[in-house]
């Protein structure tokens, strides 16, 4: 986070807090988001847009990544829109008091609820699929005043070089129309008025460093809105998706986001330019790079295991429930200890999780100064893909979240408890006596 330094007491310190007393304070696991680090994201997006985008532009924050009301309410603030992808994520956005007509709905399989609840909340739906469209129209029919804005989600076939599991640009995908029925497509929509298609979408991926292929799909989509012309529909938006990649260890060497916004930006202007098409309002959907630097999870050192001459392996009293993306993706994270800020890192550690499953690994070769039980090691750059995709695997509850901000910190999420955790649990009459 911009705001983590180390304080006079040899302590890491976020948003003015103290780490080590945030844990008294709050519990542990906890993870800790610095509001000034998401904040300043969310205006350099919003502000380099401006810069180097002549026609409008609007980012939103794909919430997918994190989704909360403080995270929703934050990025409202700094008039970023929302990107949503099931109804739980859509009532969030809309708890917080976001305005529908910034979010967008997305998703390969939306049932008709999810999309009923979109048209009458006025959130736009990005349809991917023949079944979203047919379901809309429908909707449509049964309510004739609502409004239905669409967008229309193609598969690009571009190829990024990033996990398998998170690239969706590549013709193979679930995501989308294949661009193939194009035309079909956009003569249905043409033939149904009835639905507002105010633009086409793309997304190639995730935790993308490479900076070509954002603006091939940048090349590729203003083909698309050439071809879509011939059926005088109104569309005037695009959205080339979210991607930009984020360091998590020093060896990764993203983009920055003015590098990435000045490359989208000329490659949309140079391609309208050369294909003779009005410059549309350009969109991008942005998670991990603005919620990914913005925390970092504090964890407790526990038991210690030496397997002699191979490693000695570190607890910490979370693990793969509150960060699944090592096990997943065999992602790469950095620690550092929050009561040694200034040690010698001398040691080469493996920091395993506490759950049921050898796999359950934080990171692989820590380098951190030798420690005890109880000292507070802190995983950086957790904010995306973590809280929102964690379990309660091994019945651990969820850790809370504190947003710090100028030396003070509010809870946004509670610590779940033990009663939470059996809160959805029945227990049938024929079982409920053990003899
Ligand atoms: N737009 C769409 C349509 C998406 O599918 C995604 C991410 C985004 C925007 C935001 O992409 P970002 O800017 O965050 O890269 N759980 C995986 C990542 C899955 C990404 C899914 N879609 C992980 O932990 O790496």
């Amino acid at each position: 986070p911009l705001t983590a330094r180390a304080n006079d007491h040899d302590r890491l310190e976020i948003g003015g807090c103290d780490v080590v007393t945030l844990v008294e304070q709050f519990g542990s696991p906890l993870y800790i988001v610095d509001e000034d680090t998401l904040r300043e994201g969310a205006r350099q997006y919003r502000d380099l847009f401006a810069r180097y985008y002549p026609g409008q532009s609007q980012v939103l924050y794909a919430s997918k990544a994190w989704n909360c009301l403080a995270i929703c309410a934050i990025v409202g603030q700094e008039n970023l829109g929302i990107d949503v992808v099931s109804g739980g994520e859509l009532y969030t956005a809309l708890e917080a008091g976001l305005p529908p007509e910034k979010m967008y709905l997305h998703g390969n399989n939306k049932s008709k609820e999810e999309l009923q609840m979109a048209v009458a909340s006025g959130c736009t739906v990005v349809a991917d699929n023949w079944q979203d469209l047919h379901q809309l129209v429908a909707i449509a029919k049964e309510t004739p005043d609502s409004a239905i804005r669409i967008m229309l989600r193609f598969t690009p076939g571009i190829e990024c070089h990033t996990h398998e599991y998170i690239r969706t640009g590549h013709l193979d995908s679930k995501f989308g129309f294949d661009p193939d029925q194009i035309e079909e497509v956009f003569a249905f929509v043409q033939q149904h008025p009835i639905l507002t298609c105010i633009g086409l979408h793309a997304h190639i991926g995730s935790q993308i460093f490479e900076r070509q292929p954002h603006r091939d799909l940048a090349g590729v989509m203003v083909q698309w809105l050439k071809q879509a012309a011939a059926y005088q529909l109104p569309i005037t938006e695009l959205n080339v998706g979210g991607g930009l990649g984020i360091r998590y260890t020093e060896s990764d060497d993203p983009p920055s986001i003015e590098e990435w916004v000045k490359g989208v930006s000329a490659a949309i202007i140079e391609a309208c330019e050369s294909q003779q098409v009005a410059l549309p309002k350009l969109l991008c959907e942005p998670g991990r790079s603005l919620i990914g630097p913005a925390c970092v999870t504090a964890y407790t050192l526990g038991a210690q295991k030496q397997v002699p001459g191979i490693r000695t392996y570190l607890s910490v009293d979370g693990g793969m429930s509150d960060n699944p993306r090592p096990i997943t993706y065999q992602s790469v994270y950095r620690a550092v200890v929050a009561n040694r800020m200034s040690a010698p890192l001398t040691e080469t550690v493996t920091i395993a999780g506490k759950h049921c499953e050898s796999g359950d690994i934080v990171i692989h070769q820590a380098s951190l100064p030798k420690t005890e039980s109880g000292d507070i090691l802190v995983v950086m750059t957790t904010g995306a893909y973590n809280y929102s995709m964690a379990s309660n695997y091994n019945r651990v509850p969820r850790p809370a979240a504190v947003l710090v901000n100028d030396g003070i910190a509010n809870i946004i999420l509670a610590r779940e408890t033990y009663e939470d955790l059996i809160r959805q649990d029945r227990l049938p009459e024929r079982l409920a006596h053990l003899s």
